[in-house]
């Protein structure tokens, strides 16, 4: 065969890809598995949105869209980032897109060059390190550990930026971490860029899931940043419509035009039907996804009460998304049988193995002391794993 693309090559295969997809495997042949790998809301999408779907296609709402999106769902982005974002756009710096991935993805493309350092912090979302990497660009990382609360400081983020820095990625409230930048970290960081030629992509996809009173600030509406960053949002996780495929993203107009030419020439539009369903849901009335919040926050408040009374667990209060990301280096070097647990890939194969509780490995996130457990299930499996991953520590 001849030979395959060298960039593309290199790209990882997504690390929570592969344990979804063992899980899978173990639970077709019959183990009793329980997952807590999922990154998407365990509850339906609200009806009055599939309503909206519903209606789109017996209204023949099935062709292509224009590439920029369909304008009612240009307005409807338009007064959310208003209302919720303090951001101010024309449809001109609106990109619509097949998830809030392919915005991320298609705003790196066209923003980077060979050479070009993308900052990222870590623990980072698995796909970011990837996304740069096939936009050409290498991924400058700065570690955020469990002490300093899974964020990144000003004299961090000063001392990584070079002359090679194109753009710095922010995720708030964060997958993997649930950590919630507050309004004023995010000034100390956007200080750092003030009189810096760098772009910010502010990935704000968990933005209604949030806890204990913590308001969401975006980077955009800081005055002197706001021609430098694009803000990227969604309807997967607030709406709980993963499957639907429709993310966006907010920026200066030279930014937005190349993205949407690129999109133009690779995707076209996203799907129509989606579309509609998106304008329903930007444009309804708030209480199903403050519903979803006020479970994820009942959920969150349980887990962490009892992860943290587990042997060998230091599991930190989450503020935000649907995960919890919990320390469990204390169990590096202890054997079980002839499986050594040395990381947290020997760690999670231990307990899917002997406790039939799927988590994802840190490394993937790039901490190989933590591992991630999402809260995106109910509090019956919820309850069940944490005695199964009790009693499977307990037995080391
Ligand atoms: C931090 C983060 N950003 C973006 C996305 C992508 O969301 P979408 O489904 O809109 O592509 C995810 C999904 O897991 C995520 O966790």
């Amino acid at each position: 065969m001849a030979k395959l693309s060298n960039l593309i090559s290199s790209v990882e295969e997504s690390r929570t890809l592969a344990i979804t997809s063992l899980i899978k495997k173990l639970k077709a042949e019959g183990r009793p598995v329980l997952s807590f790998s999922a990154g998407e809301p365990d509850f339906p999408t609200p009806k009055y949105i599939s309503e909206a779907a519903i209606k789109a296609i017996n209204n023949n709402f099935t062709k292509y869209t224009s590439n920029e999106g369909y304008p009612d769902l240009l307005k409807a982005i338009i007064n959310k980032f208003e209302k919720d974002n303090d951001l101010h756009f024309a449809p001109e710096n609106i990109l619509v897109s097949s998830g809030a991935k392919h915005s991320i993805y298609n705003i790196l493309v066209v923003i980077c060059n060979p050479e070009d350092e993308v900052i990222i912090q870590s623990p980072y979302w698995v796909s970011y390190p990837e996304m740069i990497k096939m936009a050409g660009a290498k991924t400058v990382v700065i570690d955020a550990g469990v002490e300093a609360g899974y964020k990144i400081t000003a004299s961090q983020l000063a001392k990584a930026i070079t002359p090679k820095t194109k753009a710095l990625i922010l995720n708030t409230p964060s997958n993997p971490t649930g950590a919630v930048y507050s309004k004023s970290e995010l000034l100390s960081l956007a200080e750092v860029l003030k009189d810096k030629d760098i772009f910010v992509i502010s990935d704000e996809i968990y933005e209604k899931i949030i806890f204990d009173g913590e308001k969401h600030f975006s980077i955009g509406s800081v005055d002197y940043l706001k021609d430098r960053v694009i803000t990227v949002n969604g309807v997967s996780k607030a709406y709980s419509m993963t499957g639907w495929r429709i993310g966006y993203a907010g920026g200066p107009k030279d930014v937005i035009r190349l993205a949407r030419n690129l999109q133009s020439h690779s995707t076209s539009n996203a799907c129509s039907i989606s579309q509609a369903a998106t304008t329903a849901a930007l444009n309804g009335g708030e209480e199903e996804i403050a519903a979803m919040a006020k479970t994820f926050n009942e959920r969150r408040d349980f887990i962490y009460a009892e992860l943290n009374k587990i042997k060998y667990v230091k599991c930190p209060l989450p503020k935000g998304a649907f995960y919890v990301f919990f320390d469990i280096s204390e169990t590096f070097g202890k054997k079980a049988g002839d499986l050594l647990i040395k990381d947290s890939t020997t760690f999670c194969n231990y307990l899917l193995q002997e406790a039939n509780v799927g988590l994802v490995p840190g490394v993937a996130f790039g901490n190989d002391n933590c591992v991630r457990m999402s809260y995106a299930c109910s509090m019956a499996d919820i309850t069940e794993g944490l005695k199964r991953i009790k009693a499977g520590l307990e037995k080391l």
